[in-house]
């Protein structure tokens, strides 16, 4: 039990280095550099990045809620007292909080900036003459998104006691 909580644990925060990292990735290195190329380069480049970070994060989400399952039974969190009542079934669940964001960020962003830019195909380029700028919004999603997978990691390491 104990080895499998060990490597539980180990996949649960890789997966977080991975996203966390492609996030600031995003932010600082792929969005800076795609915003001074022509829409024609960059949105091909994006979407072919995005496709493939977004494929990557898909598989950390589920080793997230298959490790992060294991490891709440591991520590009795099955247990609505331990759950409800408890200091550490409170901050387990104040750390719920920033996850749910971060996974409706994952799913919804690409129709937040399809909507508002369907030539855009949903990755962060604007579009010559295109309706509405989407690398603003872009941007923001990820900066929430940083935010919160940072507030997760303190309350992650929290848990640890
Ligand atoms: C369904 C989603 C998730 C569940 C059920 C979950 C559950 C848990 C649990 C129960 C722990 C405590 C482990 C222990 O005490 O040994 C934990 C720790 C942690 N979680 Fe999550 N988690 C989820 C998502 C995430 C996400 C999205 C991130 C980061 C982006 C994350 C990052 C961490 C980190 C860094 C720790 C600390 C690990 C350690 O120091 O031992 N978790 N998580």
């Amino acid at each position: 039990m104990y080895e499998v909580h060990i490597v539980a644990t180990w996949m649960h925060i890789i997966s977080a280095v991975y996203w966390i990292g492609a996030i600031l990735f995003t932010l600082t290195v792929l969005g800076p550099v795609m915003r001074c190329q022509n829409t024609g380069i960059a949105i091909p480049i994006m979407s072919e990045v995005q496709g493939r970070v977004r494929g990557i994060v898909l598989v950390a989400i589920f080793i997230f809620i298959a490790t992060g399952t294991f490891n709440m039974y591991y520590r009795g969190l099955m247990d609505t007292e331990v759950l409800f009542e408890s200091s550490y079934g409170t901050i387990f669940l104040m750390k719920m909080l920033p996850v749910a964001v971060m996974f409706t960020i994952y799913f919804s962003a690409p129709y937040i900036l399809k909507r508002r830019s369907p030539s855009s195909k949903g990755v962060c380029c604007e579009v010559e003459g295109g309706p509405k700028p989407v690398g603003k919004v872009f941007a923001i999603l990820h900066i929430i998104a940083l935010a919160c997978g940072l507030l997760i990691v303190y309350l992650g390491v929290m848990l640890r006691g």
